[in-house]
């Protein structure tokens, strides 16, 4: 799967660009505030319907216009078609998604047309973050392999808001309680053996990228499922009622999973320099490219924000060798053209200067 042509308008300083992309490696390059992010912010805007950068999607729209668009030409499946894609989004608010001329109802339908890894500035906190950074990725996961994951995620989180809802209320009948219980632990169990898994299939991925990468130490990735392994969750829950009333919130569940991970026996966020967890993080998100290849046939686009700053050039050559190595189109940015000559030698790309919005292609 890969994006062939794109086209922005009005995101940020990008005004109008079109263009068409390499299938493996495009290189983005340009001096600070030129709009690089910009652009691999137009395009996470296409696969998720919002921006890592900013909740709030008014701020992405230029100052100076009143909606930005997205649109694509995607190219995916065997044998292989091209897709049209879009999104719109108005600085009053309204938000609109199109696949092949037809609305999407929601974000997670663009997600699985366009699966998409981003790794910028922020992706440490993958490691050094709370769980619900590491459950996200382990969502990720299992949306894009397991094609029911959505709607029964779905189904999981609105029983979870009722039930919360009700706690938070104060004065509730225990039998609404119960019946929102009932309703929860089924959903609760299945989100979290699914995502267990796809854990399971994807740590000997992660080992092996990591063996890839110099300076990573064994590693070990255990799945914590939000409640005791030894305990049935109904159990565990009619524990916790109590607990649960005078906390207005749902103790255990799936909600509170987490992924454990160790390094030569040491918590991953304790023990690693900052370079090392951005090599994990690199590691983690490279191996669930490869499992979702392995799984699917098809491969998920790459977005890299400021590569050279992040990583140091032996690191960097090992993650684009990957990545060619995996057949994934990939989006990285750069300040200086110069990094990425030795990165990409010899091997197929296409290089863009940005200046001031502007893109060209050269
Ligand atoms: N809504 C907006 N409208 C117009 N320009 C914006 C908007 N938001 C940010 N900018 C400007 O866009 C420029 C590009 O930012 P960015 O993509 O982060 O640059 P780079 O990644 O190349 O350093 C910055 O100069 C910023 O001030
Ligand atoms: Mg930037």
């Amino acid at each position: 799967m890969y994006i062939p042509h794109l086209e922005v308008s009005q995101v940020r300083n990008l005004k109008s660009l079109k263009t068409d992309c390499h299938p493996l490696a495009n290189i983005i390059y340009g001096v600070n505030g030129s709009g690089k992010t910009s652009l691999l912010e137009a395009i996470y805007l296409l696969g998720r319907g919002r921006s890592f950068r900013h909740r709030d999607l008014r701020l992405v729209v230029n100052h100076q216009a009143e909606e930005l668009v997205v649109s694509a030409k995607i190219e995916k499946g065997m044998p292989a078609k091209v897709h049209q894609m879009g999104v719109r989004r108005t600085s009053s608010g309204k938000f609109a998604a199109r696949f092949d001329g037809k609305t999407l109802q929601s974000s997670v339908q663009l997600a699985s047309e366009l699966p998409l890894q981003l790794i910028d500035a922020h992706s440490f906190n993958l490691l050094e973050g709370g769980p619900s950074q590491r459950r996200q990725f382990l969502d990720w996961g299992v949306f894009h392999v397991e094609q029911t994951y959505g709607d029964v995620w779905k189904r999981f989180q609105k029983a979870l808001k009722q039930r919360n809802q009700l706690l938070r209320h104060g004065r509730i009948e225990e039998e609404s309680l119960s019946a929102w219980t009932a309703e929860l632990v089924p959903l609760s169990e299945q989100v979290s053996r699914l995502r267990d898994k796809y854990l399971s299939g994807l740590v000997k991925h992660v080992r092996e990228v990591a063996r890839l990468f110099d300076g990573l130490g064994s590693l070990d990735i255990e799945y914590y499922q939000g409640w005791s392994a030894e305990t049935a969750l109904a159990e565990v829950m009619s524990g916790d009622k109590k607990r649960d009333f005078s906390v207005g919130t749902t103790s255990h569940g799936a909600h509170k999973a987490d992924m454990r991970i160790k390094v030569d026996g040491v918590p991953a966020s304790e023990g690693l320099s900052r370079g090392q967890t951005k090599l994990l993080v690199y590691a983690l998100k490279l191996a669930q490219a490869t499992y979702f290849r392995e799984t699917t046939g098809d491969s998920c686009v790459f977005l890299l924000d400021d590569l050279p700053a992040e990583l140091d050039v032996h690191h960097r050559q090992q993650v684009v060798a990957c990545l060619y190595g995996l057949d994934c189109q990939f989006f990285v940015t750069g300040v200086d053209r110069s990094d990425f000559d030795v990165l990409v030698k010899d091997r197929p790309h296409q290089m863009f200067h940005v200046e001031h919005g502007a893109v060209t292609a050269g």
